[in-house]
């Protein structure tokens, strides 16, 4: 099992790139933001509570995306490997990651964190919010507030895995193959080893 997570900031890429990873390496998708999304339109119970959050552009509680996660975990036992996109968050969601990884006996085997400046990042995502129908992508406010939730409670998260020697910067500004090429190849090292 080879486990990835793809890390950066709002609007860095990580769904477009998630995109193509997951059909070259056969690698099961988990957004966390995708399966937030999902219980917000089926207007369940979690979903009615996540909203207001996602709204502010605030981070939504540990335990409920933990748990999200959980699932999903037990219900892709045949899956080849994860591929971890806008989850962790936290220090405290890596924890929890890496705990129900080793009940699986695995673990994560790279973090790739794309790098894209912080302008571009609010124009990428102003510009989606022209047609998304994402609410937290409308007001150039509510995407400044995403960006200040990364920096405060998110950074530290290539922080933790930077101690296990599991993070590697790929630069995130460009065009989606090269990015995407730049990804592979970092792949590529160390799924060989
Ligand atoms: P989430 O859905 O994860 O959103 P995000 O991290 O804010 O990031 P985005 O999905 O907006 O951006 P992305 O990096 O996927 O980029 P994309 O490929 O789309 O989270 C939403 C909310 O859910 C959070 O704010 C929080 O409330 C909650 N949440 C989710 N996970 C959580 C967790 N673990 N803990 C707590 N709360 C959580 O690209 C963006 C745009 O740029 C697109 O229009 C795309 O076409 C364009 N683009 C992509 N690549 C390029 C390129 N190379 N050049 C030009 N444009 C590009
Ligand atoms: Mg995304």
């Amino acid at each position: 099992m080879f486990n990835i997570i793809l890390f950066g900031p709002p609007g860095s890429g990580k769904g477009t790139q998630s995109e193509k990873l997951i059909a070259t390496y056969g690698l099961k998708h988990l957004s966390t933001g995708d399966l937030l999304r999902s219980e917000i339109s089926q207007q369940t119970p979690l979903g009615l509570e996540a909203k207001s959050i996602m709204d502010r552009g605030q981070l939504v509680p540990d335990e409920v995306v933990v748990g999200m996660i959980s699932s999903a975990l037990e219900s892709n036992p045949q899956a080849k490997g994860f591929l971890f996109d806008g989850f962790p968050r936290t220090v405290a969601q890596s924890e929890s990651l890496d705990k129900l990884l080793s009940l699986k006996n695995t673990e994560i085997g790279v973090v790739l964190a794309l790098e894209v400046g912080e302008e571009e990042l609010v124009s990428r995502l102003l510009n989606r919010g022209l047609t998304s129908g994402r609410s937290d992508d409308t007001k150039e406010s509510v995407i400044r507030a995403r960006i200040t939730e990364y920096k405060n409670k998110t950074t530290v998260v290539a922080d933790y895995y930077s101690r296990f020697n599991k993070v590697v910067h790929v630069p995130g500004e460009g065009t989606v193959e090269e990015i995407f090429s730049g990804l592979c190849s970092e792949i590529d090292k160390r799924m060989s080893l």
